[in-house]
């Protein structure tokens, strides 16, 4: 794993983005894995200027979201379909064409999932995936469990990640469940991304890097990628240091 700490969460936008860019200008059809929550935000802030700035266009790259929640409506200001609109896609010249997310309310699930895998690899897999890690050490919505899962799959949601993200659901309407990528899509990623900001990400961070691979803690499998930047601000890294 390579483990870079730096000060501040805009230090870690430049950074992250600036792989992005270089990674995007040398293969301008790239396939992007990408992530929604806190974390990634200043990033694609970043990525935003660059392009407003002439630096970088996103009309040739084609993304694969990790996740959305089940039974809400793509319209709605918490689905991951708008915050990924809201947020990013709407500020850049992505081909809307060529932006894929878990479809939360088809009706068969499990077809909705074999579909999303199978462009991935149609696309001939992902380039870059940017990741998140939850405060349990969840990555996409793969939840602490007693096994690694595979593919992309409708998950129950553990009541860590209810709480933690509840916050954006004030009426109590947060969805139980919500398709993923699974590990095994995930660690398919040719590079991985990965950034934990904040004192909240403390231990499962540690036990990221530090614990053994164990599905008590599904970003520990990122281990045994051979591709792997962990992007920390001080907060995150607190223990890892010692
Ligand atoms: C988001 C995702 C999650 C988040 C994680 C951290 O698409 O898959 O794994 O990355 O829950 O969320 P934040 O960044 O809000 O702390």
């Amino acid at each position: 794993m390579d483990i870079r700490v730096l000060k501040t969460k805009a230090d870690i936008a430049k950074a992250c983005g600036e792989i992005f860019i270089e990674e995007i200008n040398k293969k301008p059809d790239i396939v992007l894995g990408l992530a929604t929550g806190a974390t990634p935000l200043p990033t694609y802030e970043y990525l935003i200027d660059a392009y407003k700035n002439g630096r970088v266009s996103f009309k040739e790259v084609t993304s694969f979201n990790l996740d959305e929640y089940c039974d809400l409506a793509r319209e709605n200001e918490n689905s991951y379909y708008s915050y990924m609109l809201n947020n990013f896609f709407n500020h850049v010249d992505m081909d809307k064409s060529r932006i894929n997310i878990p479809d939360g309310n088809a009706k068969d699930a499990e077809k909705e999932c074999a579909a999303y895998d199978k462009m991935i690899e149609d696309m001939g897999g992902i380039d870059i995936q940017l990741l998140g890690i939850g405060t349990n050490g969840h990555i996409g919505f793969n939840e602490p469990s007693d096994e690694f899962t595979d593919a992309t799959f409708k998950v129950k949601l553990s009541d860590s990640t209810i709480k933690s993200n509840s916050i954006y659901f004030p009426d109590g309407d947060m969805p139980r469940y919500a398709l993923t990528m699974g590990i095994g899509s995930i660690m398919k990623a040719k590079k991985i991304i990965l950034i934990a900001t904040g004192a909240a990400k403390i231990d499962a961070v540690d036990k990221m890097v530090n614990g053994e691979v164990s599905p008590a803690c599904p970003a520990s499998i990122l281990q045994n990628h051979d591709d792997v930047i962990i992007f920390l601000d001080e907060d995150a890294a607190a223990k890892i240091n010692k």
